[in-house]
């Protein structure tokens, strides 16, 4: 059964950006690209990708490569952006634009790349499985929420990668 999985990077008090919306706190940081719960092992798992229009916008502006256009993705927003290869712009219901991401999928994970309250919405909807994240060792005292919702978590597999303490949980349902 495919799973619907938030993958992020967090700082160890709960923020996925800075409140520039900078992530050089993160990007500055010592990963094994093929060490626990790498990048390239997760994405080589994931069919389809949601984020929302802050998190587009930083890739757009900060990724040289762009946005990966063999990823269907949607990005939630009600700006007429300009939709990359690939990515399909929404602001229709969560649960609604999920069953689309599950269809594209085709039999394999879903991911929910952020921000925090996009991950809360597939949250409050019953649709999220699995949060994985990857602290870095910083403490920001502000900036985006990694996810501001209170929910049970089920911690299933935890361990070092480098300078990040990496954790995979389940959502408790
Ligand atoms: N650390 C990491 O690995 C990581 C991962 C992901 C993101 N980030 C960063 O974290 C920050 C997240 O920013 P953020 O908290 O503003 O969250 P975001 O989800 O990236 O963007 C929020 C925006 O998405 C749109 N949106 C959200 N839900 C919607 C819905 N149901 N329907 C239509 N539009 C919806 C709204 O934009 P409109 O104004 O268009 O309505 C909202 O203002 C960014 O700086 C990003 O780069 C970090």
């Amino acid at each position: 059964m495919p799973k619907t999985i938030y993958y992020t990077a967090s700082s160890l008090d709960g923020f996925i950006a800075d409140p520039d919306d900078s992530l050089a706190w993160l990007l500055s940081r010592d990963i094994d690209e093929d060490g626990l719960m790498n990048f390239a092992g997760f994405r080589a798992t994931i069919g389809a990708a949601a984020m929302g229009a802050t998190t587009y916008l930083w890739v757009q502006s900060n990724d040289p490569d762009g946005w990966d256009a063999t990823l269907p993705s949607w990005v939630f927003t009600h700006r007429a952006l300009i939709p990359a290869l690939g990515v399909t712009l929404t602001s229709d219901a969560v649960r609604a634009v999920h069953a689309e991401m599950t269809d594209a999928a085709a039999g394999r994970d879903v991911w929910v790349i952020g921000g925090g309250d996009l991950a809360g919405q597939f949250l409050d909807e019953g649709l999220l499985d699995e949060i994985w994240v990857q602290y870095a060792p910083v403490m920001l005292g502000a900036g985006a929420p990694l996810l501001p919702r209170r929910t049970e978590l089920r911690l299933e597999e935890a361990g070092r990668n480098r300078d990040f303490l990496v954790a995979r949980y389940a959502v408790v349902r």
